[in-house]
């Protein structure tokens, strides 16, 4: 029996410069697709999953994220007043419980996977979900929810993949891959954005993960990988061979929403899976194209 994954990181420490000057003062995880922040899909997703303990790495001005998440006593009381029955149960389902969640501070935005070790205290000895909130994936069963079934019979360290245009390999992290039975590849090596020709495969990492607590003791020992920020990929390469590492073609469609077209695509795609918008949003596309 593997430990069963129970805590997840929410990395949100980024500066998120591609979205300037949106993101100067305002988190890139609180701009909203359709009606929800990118970091409230992110939670649901690790609760639906089966998540209990959510950790947020934040840093400067990332304040607005711990407010979304916490009692707002004015907006309750004049919902309450107004007798605005919908909306008071809406902000309160999302609340999670007391103790639930924790945040802690990346003092300077030193990469990912030095955001991730920032969290090594509070995930101690037991496997870890980490999601990229600025990933948002739409799927009938949630891409977590996916890899956590997935490993129960793997264990190890997982990764969620997606094919990807050769030309676009620079932009992510490529497995090398053993054995492939077309949903999960067993996972022999990891190249950080490699050029195309020089890309082992074209199955590139998303923004989700299952780590072993190992990873923390790589990403403590790191020396400064690409771009002079400690990479999460590197430490997970070290892994490869000490543990089983798979990477778990995930069913769904990802959205890159820390680029304005990526982001633009995921409005467009979760606003026509909205019951509520769908035909208005049809319209409406329909009158530009035309
Ligand atoms: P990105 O590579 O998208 O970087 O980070 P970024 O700073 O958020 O955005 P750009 O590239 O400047 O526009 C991927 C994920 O890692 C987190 C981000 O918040 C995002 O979820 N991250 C990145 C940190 O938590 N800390 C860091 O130092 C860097």
């Amino acid at each position: 029996m593997f430990k069963p994954v129970r805590k997840a990181i929410f990395p949100v420490g980024g500066l998120g410069t591609r979205f300037l000057p949106a993101t100067k003062s305002m988190p890139k995880e609180m701009l909203p697709v359709v009606d929800k922040p990118l970091i409230q899909y992110a939670v649901e997703e690790a609760k639906a999953a089966g998540i209990e303990q959510f950790i947020f790495v934040t840093g400067r001005g990332k304040s607005a994220i711990e407010d979304h998440f916490d009692i707002s006593y004015e907006l309750q009381q004049t919902l309450t007043e107004r007798q605005r029955q919908h909306e008071l149960q809406m902000i309160n389902s999302m609340l999670p419980e007391p103790g639930q969640v924790a945040y802690i501070r990346q003092q300077e935005p030193l990469g990912l996977g030095h955001a991730v070790w920032c969290a090594r205290n509070l995930v101690g000895d037991e496997p870890v979900a980490i999601l990229l909130a600025d990933d948002l994936v739409l799927a009938e069963q949630p891409c977590l929810k996916q890899m956590v079934d997935a490993h129960v019979y793997t264990g190890g360290n997982m990764v969620a993949v997606m094919d990807v245009p050769r030309e676009q390999t620079r932009r992510y992290g490529v497995l090398d891959v053993l054995r492939d039975d077309g949903k999960l590849a067993a996972v022999r090596g990891l190249v950080e954005k490699p050029m195309p020709e020089k890309a082992p495969s074209t199955l590139s990492i998303i923004g989700r993960y299952i780590l072993l607590p190992e990873v923390f003791d790589y990403l403590g020992a790191a020396e400064h990988g690409a771009g002079n920020e400690i990479q999460l990929t590197d430490a997970m390469a070290k892994m490869i061979g000490r543990h089983p590492f798979h990477g778990l073609r995930f069913e769904g469609k990802r959205f890159d929403c820390g680029d304005k077209i990526g982001f633009f695509e995921a409005q467009v795609a979760f606003a026509l899976a909205r019951p509520d918008l769908a035909k208005d949003v049809k319209a409406i596309l329909r009158a530009y194209a035309g």
